[in-house]
């Protein structure tokens, strides 16, 4: 081949692939990573892949250096130590499916991550005594897995479910209490006028409900609508866990208890499927979730503080807590109002004020916006000497000529380097099988909600978690984590 005729490939092949492709594919590898894995991201050859990394290298971005023989390419801004779950000797990912305290179990929460996670990077991390805080609880997977530790859980939540959920884990009624407050609710619900449910304002519920049972729902409701004393939250997140679900102790009829469907696809499938919307008691459902509830042991003597707030602004003393372990959200993935719509209205909150509350947005700068202030509160809450553990899964974009890859957790990390002093230590890759998660099953189902499509196809296989920390101590080892699972 003449000069000429090289050259003007390399024109042609620098048309097709732009520069930016090549640096996506190496943060989507955390930094650094060899030339055939940067030529799969991109979809050259290697050769093309070589060629255009060498010239790149030429200037300031990327650098280069030769392990066992192969050419590593690095970003020279941020280039994160990385090790994939699999090569691990001890992770979460040896517990036995579905590992947790049947505490854990009061209502289902889309998204949340595992207790057996949870665990982990809690008895990692800490020691007991220690303040564990997680700024974007969720259902309280790890403020309870703190307190089951006899740590100190701080949790909080924009999201009021999440709220109710949180606090009624960490602070939850022994049966004797419960029926008491439950039966002296019932009681006073009795004695509400609420002939031609005058008070239902979502006519939507009477596909999932009985009469004789959303009577019941409305009525109590209505006692604890402003009760946020300890019994209230507990009963109302009991209730939350028994609104819908495909059993008897169920209150609505046979349907999912993951996610509220929509009224259309449920009224649908019930006429499909001749469901009857059966007559329940709020009782007997409420205690036999309580049975199911005390199989396991609780904590003793939990110490917790749960609250409602935001990430960005939160009411906790500042240098005190041991480890920050949450999983925030990230662009668009789940619309947590709309999958619990039928929890919120029992909750008496506003759907489309919830939804306001929470960061949901696909736009990268503004994400960039909310992780650098949330970042910076938390730099603010950790304790010297502390950890934050990131959970966050990639999302995929789909573009018009093309897919692309975000590597949240690097995201992340960019964001923590630039604008505050936390050090990101090491990237964990847990690569998992999507059937597994209950909330890529549930938005499998496409229930007929327009947004549904596009939660599933921001979805990809790869969970992340970013470690950092505000000194730089040897992160303490793996191997030494005394698992709960293997006693
Ligand atoms: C991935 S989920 C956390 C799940 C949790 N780890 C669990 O196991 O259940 C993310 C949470 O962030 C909350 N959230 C979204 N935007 C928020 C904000 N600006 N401030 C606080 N919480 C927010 C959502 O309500 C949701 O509960």
């Amino acid at each position: 081949m003449t000069q000429n005729s090289s050259s003007s490939t390399d024109k042609r092949t620098e048309r097709k692939y732009s520069d930016n492709l090549f640096y996506s594919a190496l943060k989507r590898e955390n930094g650094e990573a060899d030339t055939a894995t940067i030529a799969s991201h991109v979809g050259c050859t290697r050769r093309t892949a070589h060629n255009r990394l060498n010239l790149l290298a030429n200037g300031d971005e990327l650098s280069k250096r030769t392990v066992g023989g192969a050419i590593l390419w690095r970003l020279d801004s941020l280039a994160i130590p990385q090790v994939d779950t699999s090569d691990l000797d001890q992770t979460w990912r040896s517990a036995p499916k579905r590992w947790s305290d049947s505490l854990h179990k009061i209502a289902p929460y889309v998204g949340g991550f595992p207790a057996s996670l949870a665990n982990y990077f809690i008895k990692r991390f800490t020691n007991s005594g220690d303040v564990v805080l997680d700024p974007f609880c969720g259902g309280g997977t790890a403020p309870l897995e703190a307190l089951f530790l006899n740590r100190t859980a701080w949790a909080s939540d924009a999201f009021s479910y999440a709220h109710t959920l949180t606090t009624a884990k960490c602070d939850p009624l022994p049966r004797d209490e419960l029926t008491t407050y439950l039966d002296q609710k019932l009681d006073e619900s009795d004695t509400i006028d609420n002939t031609n449910f005058r008070l239902l304002d979502n006519e939507d519920l009477h596909v999932f409900y009985s009469d004789y049972t959303l009577d019941q729902l409305l009525r109590l409701r209505e006692v604890l609508a402003d009760d946020t004393s300890r019994e209230a939250m507990y009963l109302k997140a009991l209730v939350c866990g028994v609104l819908h679900g495909p059993s008897e102790m169920f209150l609505s009829l046979s349907t999912r208890d993951t996610f509220s469907g929509s009224t259309d696809y449920v009224r649908r499938y019930a006429e499909k499927n001749n469901l009857e919307r059966p007559e329940r008691d709020i009782r007997d459902s409420v205690l036999r979730k309580q049975d199911l509830l005390e199989r396991d042991p609780w904590p003793t003597n939990p110490d917790s503080n749960v609250v409602k707030a935001d990430a960005r602004d939160l009411p906790f003393e500042n240098n005190n807590a041991d480890l920050i372990l949450t999983s925030p959200p990230y662009m668009r993935v789940l619309d947590y109002a709309w999958n619990n719509w039928i929890r919120l209205w029992w909750l008496n909150d506003d759907r489309d004020q919830e939804r306001d509350k929470l960061d949901i947005t696909a736009s990268e700068s503004k994400y960039r916006d909310f992780v650098r202030e949330t970042l910076q509160e938390m730099e603010r809450k950790l304790a010297p000497g502390g950890y934050i553990v990131l959970i966050v899964g990639d999302v995929r974009k789909n573009l018009t000529n093309h897919v692309e890859y975000i590597n949240t957790a690097y995201l992340i990390a960019e964001e923590a380097a630039d604008h505050t002093d936390l050090i990101p230590r090491q990237i964990i890759n847990d690569d998992y099988d999507l059937d597994h998660r209950n909330y890529a099953r549930a938005n499998r189902l496409r229930y007929d909600y327009d947004k549904d499509t596009t939660e599933e196809k921001a979805m990809s296989r790869l969970d992340r978690c970013l470690i950092l920390s505000n000194h730089d101590h040897q992160l303490p080892d793996s191997d030494t984590v005394d698992l709960a699972w293997d006693a």
